[in-house]
C-alpha cells in the first residue's frame, strides 16, 4: 500500500501542490489526471524525494519514506518513470537498464531476464545507444529500467506522451501484465484519457495543486471531463 497524506510542495513562495492525500493498495491502479501545469509532475517528484515536501507524509507498506532521500526511497521500493523518459542517450540500452538495478548488481542478469519477458524488443537493442531508439522504444526502456529495482510501487508520469497509438496500446497491455504479475500499486499521471480509462481502476483530478474530485474510473463522467480536463 502506498499512502500519501496531506502533501504540499512549493517553488519558492508559490504553492504548487496543496494538501494532497490518497492511498493506493497493491490491487489498484490509480490515474492522476489534470490539465497542463496543475502540479502533477511536482507531486510525483515530491513523492520520490526529488523535490522537498513542505508538509505531509508518504508511506510505502510499513515504511515511512518522508524523511528519506530519493535514493533511499528508491531502495525501499518506490520506482519512477519520468515524464519525457529521461533515457541517458549516450549509454547503451544495457547500461540504462543497469542504472535501474540500484545496488543489486549481483542480480542484474536475473532482473534483465525478468524485464525482457515484458519487453521482448529490448534484448534486440541491448548494445545500441539509448538515444537512437524510437520514442516508443525509449518509453519501454524507461519502464523496464524502473522495473530493474524490483519495485514495491510504480509511478509513471505521462508514459504515452508523444508515442504512436499502436505502441500506446502495447504499453497499456504490458502495464496490465506487470500489475497482475507483481501485485504492486501503480500510479499513472496521464493526459490520454482513453489510455487512463483502459488501464486504471480509479482516478483523481488535480486543479491548481489540489484534488478536486476522485472516484472509480467508471464514474468519470462527461461532465467531470468537461469541467476539469478539456482545454
Ligand atoms: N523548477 C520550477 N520552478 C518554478 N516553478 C516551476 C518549476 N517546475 C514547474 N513549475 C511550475 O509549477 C507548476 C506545476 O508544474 P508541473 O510540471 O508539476 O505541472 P504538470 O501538471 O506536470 O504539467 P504538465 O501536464 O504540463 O506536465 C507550473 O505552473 C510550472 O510552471
Ligand atoms: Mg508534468
Amino acid at each position: 500500500m502506498l499512502e500519501v497524506n496531506a502533501v504540499s510542495v512549493s517553488y519558492g513562495k508559490s504553492r504548487i501542490v496543496n494538501n494532497v492525500s490518497f492511498a493506493v493498495d497493491s490491487s489498484e491502479k490509480l490515474a492522476i489526471l489534470g490539465r497542463n501545469g496543475v502540479g502533477k509532475t511536482t507531486l510525483l517528484k515530491s513523492l520520490i524525494g526529488l523535490l522537498p515536501m513542505q508538509t505531509g507524509t508518504v508511506r510505502l507498506g510499513d515504511v515511512n519514506l518522508t524523511s528519506l532521500k530519493a535514493y533511499e526511497r528508491a531502495c525501499q521500493g518506490i520506482a519512477y518513470v519520468p515524464q519525457g523518459r529521461e533515457i541517458i542517450p549516450n549509454l547503451t540500452v544495457r547500461e540504462n537498464l543497469e542504472l535501474g538495478a540500484l545496488s543489486h548488481t549481483r542480480e542484474i542478469k536475473a532482473r534483465m531476464d525478468e524485464v525482457f519477458d515484458y519487453f521482448p524488443i529490448l534484448p534486440e537493442h541491448l548494445h545500441r545507444k539509448g538515444g537512437v531508439l524510437s520514442g516508443g522504444q525509449q518509453q519501454q526502456l524507461a519502464i523496464a529500467r524502473a522495473l530493474m529495482s524490483h519495485p514495491k510501487a510504480l509511478l509513471l508520469d505521462e508514459p504515452t506522451e508523444g508515442i504512436q497509438p499502436n505502441v500506446v496500446a502495447e504499453i497499456g497491455n504490458i502495464l496490465k501484465r506487470i500489475h497482475k504479475a507483481m501485485r504492486i500499486p501503480i500510479v499513472i499521471v496521464e493526459q490520454n484519457l482513453k489510455f487512463a480509462r483502459r488501464l486504471a481502476d480509479r482516478f483523481l483530478i488535480i486543479q491548481k495543486g489540489e484534488i478536486v474530485t476522485a472516484g472509480a474510473m467508471e464514474n468519470l463522467s462527461g461532465e467531470v471531463i468537461h469541467r476539469f480536463l478539456t482545454v
